[in-house]
């Protein structure tokens, strides 16, 4: 009985390594018609890879897009034949191809399927031994089989990445829910707490003035003015950025929102030995944004930086335009974070400083989440902190949205 090479053919269209199965198609149809090489190649956007090599000859041949009798073959519906003429070595009829050397016949079967190419199937032979039409047409069908595993391939890893990415944009979209919950949780208590906290201090302000200095116990409302103070201080934080806790987006540009953000800074800065570069995209940066509410998460970022380097350094406030996002980075010269506060920093009330609060970074990823955008952080202890805001490009919003 015949060889069934279209039905090995079609065994191959399983999951599976796309390059395992063309290693081993190409030794099928090698052993099916006889040659004495057989080459895969597939077609990519640099031209023609090789995937599937048997038998004689070397292999480490590969094509540009037209170059070869793989070019040539390119935009044929048929298959190419190439004889070598007698006269003269290296006289294919004009065809220059390396991968042609010491062979005297060659085939080269385009793989084609739905008006979409795909690659080929490389066929030589030491002898000028041309396959008969029964052979020929088996081949054709071959060649169909083949080039569904090629597509079954490549549909195959679409699918991969499609997975990778939709696991991505999941625990990207948890994150951001769990963060916005946090920020309105926050929100509702420090609405809940502000008032009953101001009677307190007023409260503990009339009792000292109505005992006077040198009652004993005198030395616990003084504890009682210094922690009400401090907590002022915190809901404050919070206080701010709740007061107008409904986003009024605009569109808005980037640059003149991060400008306008460091500007109060500069006296500070000036004052506190810090250098300012300003690295800002040229041109504007279209974002949709609530502009105070962006500017509060600037002043977090800005606030951070200059506390972080008590002796001078670098504040660099960049701005760039990367694909459909805009990004915004605040970086410093100072202490940095140690690896092991990086994962909490972003947590409600993380704070490494004496009278810091640990509100700043909580408020400035929750204003960020709400302009669907994110936050990153990238630092070095002792170089230096960098966090970078990305928020989607307003234009490419409303083009993505438009389709
Ligand atoms: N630019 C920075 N450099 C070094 N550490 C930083 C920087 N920004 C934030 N941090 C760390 O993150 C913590 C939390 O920051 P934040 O939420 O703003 O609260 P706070 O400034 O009140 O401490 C800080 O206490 C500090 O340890
Ligand atoms: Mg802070």
């Amino acid at each position: 009985m015949e060889y069934d090479i279209i039905g090995e053919m079609a065994g191959l269209a399983a999951p599976g390594k796309s390059g395992v199965k063309l290693a081993r198609a190409a030794g099928l149809l090698l052993k099916a018609f006889g040659f004495d090489q057989c080459c895969i190649y597939v077609y990519g956007k640099s031209g023609f890879a090789l995937k599937g090599h048997s038998g004689k000859g070397a292999r480490a041949v590969s094509y540009g897009p037209s170059e070869g009798a793989p070019g040539l073959g390119r935009g044929k519906r048929a298959a190419l034949e190439l004889y070598k003429l007698e006269a003269g070595e290296g006289s294919w009829r004009g065809v220059e191809d390396r991968g042609l050397k010491g062979f005297r016949y060659a085939l080269v079967q385009p793989l084609e399927a739905g008006g979409e190419f795909h690659g080929v199937i490389y066929l030589k032979s030491i002898e000028r031994k041309r396959p008969g039409a029964e052979d020929r047409r088996r081949l054709r069908k071959a060649a169909l089989q083949l080039t569904l595993v090629i597509k079954y391939a490549e549909i195959e890893k679409e699918l991969e990445s499609a997975k990778e990415e939709l696991k991505e944009a999941r625990a990207a979209l948890k994150d951001s829910e769990r963060l916005i919950t946090l920020g309105d949780m926050a929100a509702a208590l420090a609405h809940e707490i502000k008032n009953p906290l101001i009677s307190i201090g007023g409260f503990a302000a009339r009792l000292g003035k109505h005992l006077g200095p040198d009652v004993p116990g005198a030395q616990y409302l003084e504890r009682i003015f210094v922690e009400v103070a401090r907590l002022e201080k915190v809901m404050d934080g919070a206080f701010r950025f709740i007061k107008d806790s409904s986003l009024d987006l605009k569109p808005e540009d980037m640059n003149a929102i991060a400008e306008e953000a460091i500007r109060p800074f500069e006296e500070d800065l000036a004052s506190g030995g810090i250098e300012l570069r300003k690295d800002l995209h040229q041109g504007r940066l279209p974002v949709l944004a609530d502009r105070e509410q962006l500017k509060i998460a600037f002043d977090n970022l800005i606030a951070n930086a200059i506390q972080s380097m008590e002796k001078g350094g670098v504040l660099t406030m960049t701005t760039a335009l990367s694909g459909q996002y805009v990004l915004a980075t605040v970086a410093d010269t100072g202490a940095g974070i140690e690896p092991d506060a990086i994962d909490k920093i972003f947590n409600p009330f993380f704070t490494t400083k004496r009278n810091g609060t640990g509100l700043g970074l909580t408020i400035t990823r929750t204003i960020v989440a709400r302009h669907k955008g994110s936050i990153k952080v990238e630092s070095r202890a002792g170089a230096g902190a960098a966090f970078i805001i990305m928020l989607p490009h307003a234009a490419a919003e409303g083009q993505a949205q438009r389709q």
